[in-house]
């Protein structure tokens, strides 16, 4: 039931009109009238501290009971929680403590914030409650969990990705959560990036089309903002390390690292988070250019802007561009920020509440802050139905949702080698299972799960199988040797044996679950007791089938040649142990491809749009073979075949403002019915700033019967083939453009350009 706040009374609203109010997510929102004079109605009675209040955020933490376990519900100390909202008008909150929330506990824990904002503050504003439910709903026990963005991407599935999002919001309103930090829309061009895998990997329109359906899907009941998150080319820190420097050209940040958040701005996305690091030596916090001039001026963003976790005091601790905490808020606030996710004290709120009173900073500047983050709340539908709704538990973990997650999970997994078809197992092999990850949840689920860094197995559920309880389930003679850990020697004398009396070894290895900085590394070789492992079991003469199951593709050329099999499986979430059994033994037609390129050397780290001369070798540039990698992006074997034939162009050339019809045709040529995805790239001949060897303009997924083939037809603007100059502006330069397909390639012209 919605109940109209107190708040509402006062101001004379009743819900009804409010939730008429209340539109829907959409491309081009227009606010409501009504719902702005509410807004504005509000904002004139606050006073600076209340505006201050509601542009600050803390971590639940700091309201919460001490010393008392904080596990299924979170125990509130009452004196810091009035002393947050009530004495410091405190507007938002986030996070967990001891890690996951049942269902109640999160109703609880939000019902009694929402007491307090409304019942004992002056103006009874609720507060905005966020959470990084970042593959599903992550933070509440026995919610619907995903595959990691990365496998989902391996999908190319746009419709996978709606629903992903559409089950992440619609547990996030059904645990009471209305803002939820995701999707990340930082492209993944550096493996050893440690959050690699929250990528929907290295290329932007996939990133753009996979990450803006999560969004409209997350947004889809109108009371869940989305976050885009880390605005901007956080992901391409040079040192490889977390929160680290970016120094990349600001053209390669709007060709690569921008469109992703410009086409989520367009699907409506509600708030943006800021990257914690830097671009050419301007911490992002600290960017009026970024922020203001580029998000709201160029991408028309005006939605509510929040910091990442203790930014702005980094812009003084960390990054040093500003000699107090007093000017690392000023130079934020000016850049554009409207939330600081302080997180933990009010050293952000004292300070601006300063810079307000000193003239530093006018009122009017709070304004706009707070009338967006007013604005949201409203829209979000809080100012009239602050409280968890019960009615909405029945979105929680339906068996629809539970579906799709297992879907999401079994169409991710990519099979990389197989060599001599040694896959699918025979269900009647003799199967040894070793490997770290082989009896492991955590590694299934990677970081983000239950807790933070998701390496507490004890919050997770009975039910869901790891990879080794799977293989059971499914082979008749199915052994298991623990062989080594993640990153410890194990027994490798007990994995040889059992390994000669087998007739396939399975060996799981990769990563254990990490999140954010702590998932560093200084190595992109998969680590030295699992190479061993792996090299022993080799040694035996039995096949070996790999399965990888890791955040970001670790390094395994040592053992790649001799290993008979391997699957990529990712961080595949909780139904990601049956999904990779499934391909093991066949019961699923693996169709995943990989979305970024698998690195041969920890070293050379192109990635598929690279230019000419990177393809080069140590001979002058007269041979290939400078860009080698393991495996390419888009590659994914399945256990039938696929041809193509009769690529077709609309048109010999196109004009600036035409379309070009691209028609290809796919055939299974194999036994069993499958699932192909289609990549359509194109290379510019030459151009004023070095071309890419190709770029992917478009995906589309076929499922095909044994012996069916299909024409598909795709259409190239020759909007789409514009690049970013030097200037920032996106030109069209005329020309000859090859457009390829599943190996076939096609020539066509442009006959006129133009810049924008
Ligand atoms: C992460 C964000 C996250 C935030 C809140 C930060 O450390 O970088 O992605 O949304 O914490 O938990």
């Amino acid at each position: 039931m919605m109940q109209p706040t107190l708040l509402a009374v006062l101001l004379g609203f009743s819900a009804v009109a409010v939730a008429a109010a209340v539109s829907p997510a959409s491309a081009q929102r227009r606010h409501d009238p009504a719902t702005v004079a509410r807004v504005d109605a509000l904002l004139a009675r606050m006073t600076v501290e209340e505006k201050v209040g509601q542009m600050t955020q803390l971590t639940i933490g700091v309201v919460a009971a001490e010393g008392t376990p904080q596990r299924d519900s979170v125990r509130i100390d009452p004196a810091k929680l009035r002393e947050a909202l009530v004495n410091r008008h405190v507007g938002s909150l986030l996070n967990v403590v001891g890690g996951s929330l049942t269902l109640d506990g999160w109703h609880a824990l939000i019902g009694q914030v929402q007491d307090v904002a409304t019942r004992e503050t002056r103006l009874g504003i609720p507060v905005l409650y966020g959470i990084d439910f970042v593959h599903g709903a992550n933070y509440t026990r026995g919610g619907t969990l995903f595959p990691h963005n990365l496998g989902l991407a391996a999908t190319f599935d746009v419709d996978l990705a709606r629903t992903a999002g559409e089950v992440t919001g619609d547990e996030a309103l059904a645990s009471g959560l209305p803002w939820n930090f995701a999707p990340v829309l930082d492209v993944g061009r550096l493996p050893l990036f440690p959050r690699f895998y929250e990528t929907f990997g290295e290329d932007p329109l996939v990133t753009a089309t996979l990450g803006g359906a999560a969004v409209r899907g997350m947004q889809r009941s109108g009371r869940v903002a989305a976050t885009l998150k880390h605005y901007l080319a956080y992901s391409i820190p040079r040192s490889g390390r977390d929160r680290t420097p970016a120094d990349v050209t600001p053209r390669e940040v709007r060709e690569i690292f921008l469109p992703p958040f410009a086409q989520a701005v367009r699907e409506g996305a509600r708030t943006v988070m800021v990257n914690s690091g830097e671009i050419d030596g301007e911490p992002v916090h600290a960017s009026r250019y970024w922020l203001t001039d580029v998000l709201r001026g160029e991408l028309g963003f005006d939605g509510v802007i929040v910091t990442d976790w203790e930014d702005i005091y980094f812009l003084h601790t960390r990054h040093r561009v500003a000699p107090t905490i007093k000017d690392a808020v000023r130079m934020a606030v000016d850049a554009g920020i409207d939330v600081s996710m302080s997180p933990s004290d009010y050293r952000f709120t004292d300070a601006l509440i300063e810079l307000v009173r000193e003239g530093t900073i006018p009122e009017s500047r709070l304004d706009e802050s707070v009338r967006r983050i007013l604005l949201l709340k409203a829209e979000l539908g809080l100012l009239d139905a602050p409280h968890p709704d019960p009615a909405h538990r029945r979105l929680f973990a339906t068996e629809a949702s539970v579906r799709s997650a297992r879907e999401a999970a079994r169409r991710s997994i990519t099979l990389l080698k197989n060599d001599g078809g040694i896959l699918p197992l025979r269900r009647d092999a003799r199967i040894l299972v070793t490997g770290p990850a082989a009896a492991s949840l955590t590694a299934l689920n990677g970081g983000w799960t239950y807790t933070w860094q998701g390496t507490d197995a004890s919050h997770f559920p009975e039910e869901p199988r790891t990879l080794l309880e799977a293989m059971l389930r499914r082979g008749s003679d199915v052994r298991y040797v623990a062989g080594s850990g993640f990153t410890q020697a194990g027994d490798l004398g007990a994995a040889l044996d059992a390994a000669k009396n087998a007739d396939v070894v399975v060996v799981a290895v990769g990563e254990d679950a990490y999140s954010e900085w702590v998932g560093n590394i200084d190595d992109l070789t998969l680590p030295e007791p699992q190479l061993r492992l792996i090299e022993a079991v080799q040694a035996t003469g039995t096949p070996v089938v790999l399965v990888l199951v890791e955040g970001r593709p670790r390094v395994i050329s040592r053992v790649a040649d001799r290993a008979r099999g391997i699957v990529m499986a990712y961080w595949p979430g909780m139904y990601g142990g049956d999904a990779i059994a499934d391909v093991l033994f066949g019961e699923v037609n693996p169709s995943g491809k990989l979305p970024f390129t698998y690195p041969r050397h920890p070293n050379a780290l192109a990635t598929y749009d690279h230019r000419y001369t990177e393809t080069t070798n140590n001979d002058f540039g007269r041979g290939p073979g400078g860009f080698n990698p393991q495996w390419e992006f888009g590659h994914g074997l399945s256990y039938t075949t696929y041809a193509y034939r009769d690529l077709r162009l609309g048109s010999p050339s196109i004009g600036p403002a035409d379309s070009l019809a691209v028609r290809v045709t796919v055939a299974n040529t194999g036994a069993r019915a499958g699932r192909e995805t289609v990549l359509l790239f194109t290379r510019q001949h030459y151009a004023s700033v070095t071309p890419s060897m190709r770029r992917l303009r478009a995906f589309r997924t076929v499922e095909l019967q044994p012996g069916e083939s299909r024409e598909l037809t795709f259409t190239i603007a020759a909007d789409d083939l514009r690049f970013v100059a030097r200037d920032g502006r996106r030109v069209l330069e005329p020309g000859a453009f090859d457009v390829m397909v599943g190996g076939l390639t096609g020539t066509f012209h442009v006959t006129a350009g133009g810049t924008r």
